[in-house]
């Protein structure tokens, strides 16, 4: 086997499968490489100068700036523009970004004719992921495997651009409303809070705290390196398939209840101890009874042994808001309730179940009036730029076409013999 230009000698393993496992687990050891794991459900199957993440000391970075600093300092371009291209733009540099994609905020007005064909009950992530593939379409030039650098950049500009003006519409869609074209002189996060919430009869305002929230909420989402959907958005570029395409894809495996519906899941939880009169400790208690198969939604991550970084700085921003707009969520009460136990119960202690972050941003999203079937579009227009960075690390580094190994368990030959 040649790894990274060294070849190294594999010895044949034989023996039981429990004794080949236990032989390839202390070869994993020895090379750093091999792995059970079939195929991309091994997160060290990628290399990647993107995300750096720790889940045993909760640590988060973004091309090695700490996910705190970004939340506290920048704006959700400034962090799309550092993942994308690899370091913090100049105030020009951020400038002439921002202006290029407010430039392109505008979808094809067919793109309207493919709205009214959607059903009013369409889910928004299905609209979504059908017209981000729909680009391919009205730009067939991002389906070329040979484009040069500047297309692709155009790709990506319309890409970020466009997402918000098709997720606020798909929300409009649904409520059967009026659709707002994009506002060219609002920064990214009010255009995209106007579209959504806009209404022609009716004064609306921005107000600077839900910008600042929603900002943190997607530079918070923007990347955690090689997770389901975005390693859905790699495997599918490698086949040199266009950025459209690609994104599409990931927005389908975002999707999935299991990857992205986790904040919906948790408000869904609150709802139904408030219906249920509100008593947390009876539902900390079911949770930590083992005949019951009850599960507090939005503690605990697969890859955090320790606090989700996230999960502090948007439990900060969730206040903020809430205090900003006045709100006395009853949510919110049960909400600190299971958090105050979580950090206090030995059983959470000992398990290091703390609250993630999907369990904070449900509450900001539902104060700021956004519905619950939007909450993983929201997901999808924070994780984008991870998505485009991913794709573009990808397609730079020239990476083979990702063919997930396969351990084949099935009979081994049969003879047919007919009926
Ligand atoms: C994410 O942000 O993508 C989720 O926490 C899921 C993950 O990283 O596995």
């Amino acid at each position: 086997l040649i790894l990274d230009g060294k070849s190294i000698s594999l010895p044949v393993i034989e023996g039981t499968e429990n004794e080949k496992a236990f032989d390839i687990g202390k070869l994993r050891d020895q090379t750093g490489y091999v792995t059970l794991d079939s195929g991309y459900k091994n997160t060290g199957a990628t290399k990647s100068a993107i995300t750096f993440l720790d889940g045993e000391e909760g640590i988060l970075r973004y091309r090695g700036y700490p996910i705190e600093q970004l939340a506290e300092r920048s704006n959700f371009l400034e962090v799309a523009y550092l993942l994308i291209y690899g370091s913090l733009p100049t105030q020009t540099e951020l400038d002439n970004f921002a202006h290029q994609i407010t430039t392109h905020t505008l979808v094809h007005e067919d793109v309207r004719k493919i709205f009214d064909g959607f059903p009013s009950a369409a889910h928004p992530m299905g609209i979504l992921s059908s017209l981000i593939c729909s680009l391919t379409a009205f730009y067939p030039k991002s389906l070329d495997p040979n484009q040069s650098p500047e297309e692709t950049n155009l790709n990506i500009i319309r890409l970020i651009a466009k997402i918000s003006t098709i997720a606020a519409w798909s929300y409009k869609n649904s409520v059967g409303h009026p659709l707002n074209y994009p506002r060219n002189d609002l920064d990214y996060c009010s255009n995209f809070l106007y579209m959504m919430f806009a209404f022609p009869t009716e004064k609306y305002e921005i107000n600077p705290v839900v910008v600042s929230a929603l900002n943190k909420l997607l530079i918070l989402h923007a990347d955690h390196e090689q997770n389901c959907s975005t390693s859905t958005v790699r495997l599918v570029g490698s086949a040199n398939a266009s950025l459209y395409g690609s994104v599409s894809a990931g927005v389908n495996a975002l999707w999935g209840p299991l990857h992205g519906g986790a904040n919906q899941e948790v408000m869904e939880m609150l709802e139904a101890i408030q219906q249920d009169g509100g008593n947390t400790q009876k539902w900390v208690d079911k949770a930590k009874d083992k005949n019951d198969s009850f599960r507090l939604m939005g503690f605990g991550h697969r890859v955090y042994k320790n606090f989700d970084p996230r999960a502090k700085i948007i439990k900060k921003a969730a206040d903020d808001v809430l205090k900003a707009l006045g709100i006395d969520d009853p949510l919110l009460k049960i909400a600190q309730e299971l958090e105050q136990a979580a950090l206090t119960d030995p059983y959470f202690v000992e398990r290091k179940l703390y609250p993630n972050v999907d369990f904070y941003s449900g509450i900001i999203y539902r104060a700021i009036g956004i519905p619950t079937e939007m909450f993983t579009v929201l997901f999808a227009m924070g994780r984008l730029p991870g998505w485009i960075a991913q794709w573009k690390e990808m397609r730079e580094n020239k990476e083979p076409i990702g063919r997930p190994r396969q351990i084949y368990t099935g009979e081994l030959e049969r003879d047919y013999v007919g009926i």
